[in-house]
């Protein structure tokens, strides 16, 4: 199957760095180096992009079925910034990474990252999503890996990476599940990820861009999704525990320290931006998002703020692992 896609590259705009306020929000900014992940999965089918690019892609064939119990039905706890907005088409952050602990034993995972998404009230939405996850039941490893996910709303239907036909994988050097590194480590060296989903204009479907190199990994086509079809009117960014002891015995979230420890010692998410109905990267609207924790003893949100970068926060914490 010979297949072409077009990528906006207007979209990719480059940002001022601009004259901050905090002291605080100062040292969020220091660089930091960017974690990688590695080849993981068979790849043999090539895509041509009109840039040109030829990427070698997986068969969506041969994308198994499978349906992992950890996506479904699990109260989520989570600490980062809501934001609603009637139109977003996209985002971009820039998301340091930590290995949290999570219990070895347990069906429990801790996650990071951003997510978008669209659906009535009360009903269950359309999301897509990408971040790196701590998850022992499902990699039988206690480290950090990159996963992609979408829910489609209608169907009530949750997948993750290649386990289930929906996202297309376009570049094979980039493979969902792999390993992230290097890790962050507390009080010491910071490595990053940095993530942008947007909405192509002519296609309609929602593009995962990789790193500040901008490398497309894939898409969800907007055949997936009814809310999700055209925008969306929900984000978070930051991280959460989910599973069946999530909420009583909680895995850490990001460094498994509090937000207030700050840079170096807390995970943070920062130059978070907004793609807006022009296809272009702006700042959120302070009114519009909302800085929180559902469960302050455990985990935090510190340090939030929103400046010319965009917005930022330190987020994480021990959960019930002191
Ligand atoms: C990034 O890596 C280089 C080379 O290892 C190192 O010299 C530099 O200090 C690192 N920067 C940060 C901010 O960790
Ligand atoms: C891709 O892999 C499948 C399964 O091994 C094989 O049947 C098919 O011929 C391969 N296609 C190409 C283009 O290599
Ligand atoms: C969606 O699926 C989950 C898990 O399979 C189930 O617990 C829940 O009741 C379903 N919701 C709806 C609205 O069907
Ligand atoms: C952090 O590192 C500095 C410099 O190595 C050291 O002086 C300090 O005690 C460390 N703090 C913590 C909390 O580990
Ligand atoms: C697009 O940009 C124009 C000109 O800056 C502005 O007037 C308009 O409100 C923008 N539309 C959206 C949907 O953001």
């Amino acid at each position: 199957m010979k297949e072409k896609e077009a990528i906006m590259l207007a979209l990719f705009l480059s940002y001022l760095v601009l004259i901050t306020k905090g002291k605080y929000i100062r040292s969020i900014k220091k660089g930091a180096n960017s974690s990688q992940f590695l080849i993981y999965r068979r790849v043999n089918k090539t895509i041509q992009m009109e840039s040109g690019d030829i990427f070698d892609c997986i068969d969506v064939n041969l994308q198994p079925a499978f349906d992992h119990p950890l996506l479904k039905g699990h109260k989520i706890q989570e600490a980062g910034i809501e934001y609603r907005d009637d139109y977003m088409y996209g985002t971009r952050a820039i998301i340091n990474v930590y290995e949290p602990k999570v219990k070895k034993d347990s069906k429990d995972l801790s996650a990071s990252g951003l997510n978008i998404n669209s659906g009535p009230e009360g009903g269950q939405a359309d999301t897509i999503g990408a971040g790196y996850s701590v998850s022992p039941s499902l990699s039988g490893d206690g480290y950090a890996r990159f996963h992609v996910a979408w829910d489609e709303g209608v169907l009530n239907k949750s997948c993750y990476d290649l386990t289930c036909p929906g996202f297309v994988q376009i570049c094979h050097t980039f493979g969902l599940g792999g390993r992230l590194q290097p890790v962050s480590v507390y009080n010491g060296s910071q490595y990053v990820i940095t993530i942008l989903i947007f909405k192509d204009p002519n296609t309609k479907n929602w593009w995962l861009i990789w790193g500040e190199e901008k490398t497309p990994i894939g898409y969800w086509p907007h055949s997936l999704f009814t809310y999700l079809k055209d925008k969306g009117t929900y984000a978070f960014w930051g991280g959460h525990v989910s599973g069946p002891t999530a909420s009583t015995d909680s895995p850490q979230i990001g460094s498994g320290h509090f937000a207030s420890e700050g840079y170096s010692k807390a995970a943070f998410v920062k130059n978070i931006k907004i793609v807006d109905g022009n296809n272009t990267l702006v700042n959120p609207g302070d009114k519009k998002a909302l800085a929180g924790s559902t469960s302050l003893s455990k985990f935090t949100v510190d340090g939030y703020e929103i400046d010319k970068d965009g917005m930022h926060t330190f987020y994480g914490g021990p959960g019930d692992l002191a």
